[in-house]
């Protein structure tokens, strides 16, 4: 008998510091849904191809590290969106690049034609890819990167 072969299709989708106040921030950049509206448009998008999200969101940076630490084993792939912390936080890359897993950063807003701190990203090198300035549409996109990845 053999066994049935397991589709790596398991997403974990990460927001950080202040994404939580979404709906309560600028429209102009970062559209009017609230972090569940857009956490739930994100679910719907991953199903239509065939794949499964978890949502994480913390304002402390050593959660979303910890949180990084524990995906052994539970994901396939990660859509990122660390907020502020994407221009700084070099603890996050680490943690990131340990989980040897293929991730998506993700911006809402174009952080490229913002101000110039926001063009630096040092999570960057460690993503097979980045979306930046096309709203809740740009988690559609790394969702559809990701599913190319794992697609064997
Ligand atoms: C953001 C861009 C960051 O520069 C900013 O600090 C955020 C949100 C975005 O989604 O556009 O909090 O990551």
């Amino acid at each position: 008998m053999s066994a049935t072969p397991t589709q790596a299709n398991r997403i974990e989708v990460m927001h950080g510091v202040n994404l939580d106040q979404l709906g309560r921030r600028d429209p102009a950049h970062y559209g009017s849904l609230t972090l569940a509206e857009l956490e739930r448009r994100i679910a719907d998008d991953a199903a239509t191809l065939d794949l499964r999200t978890r949502f994480f969101s913390s304002n402390h940076e050593g959660e979303f590290v910890e949180h990084l630490h524990g995906l052994d084993g539970l994901a396939d792939g990660i859509v990122l969106n660390p907020g502020a912390w994407t221009h700084y936080a070099w603890a996050i890359r680490d943690a990131l690049e340990l989980t040897g897993l293929p991730a998506m950063e993700v911006h809402l807003s174009d952080v490229d034609a913002r101000e110039q701190w926001r063009r630096v990203s040092v999570i960057r090198d460690v993503c097979i890819g980045h979306v930046s300035g096309r709203g809740a549409d740009g988690y559609r996109d790394a969702l559809v990167r990701l599913r190319e990845e794992l697609t064997p």
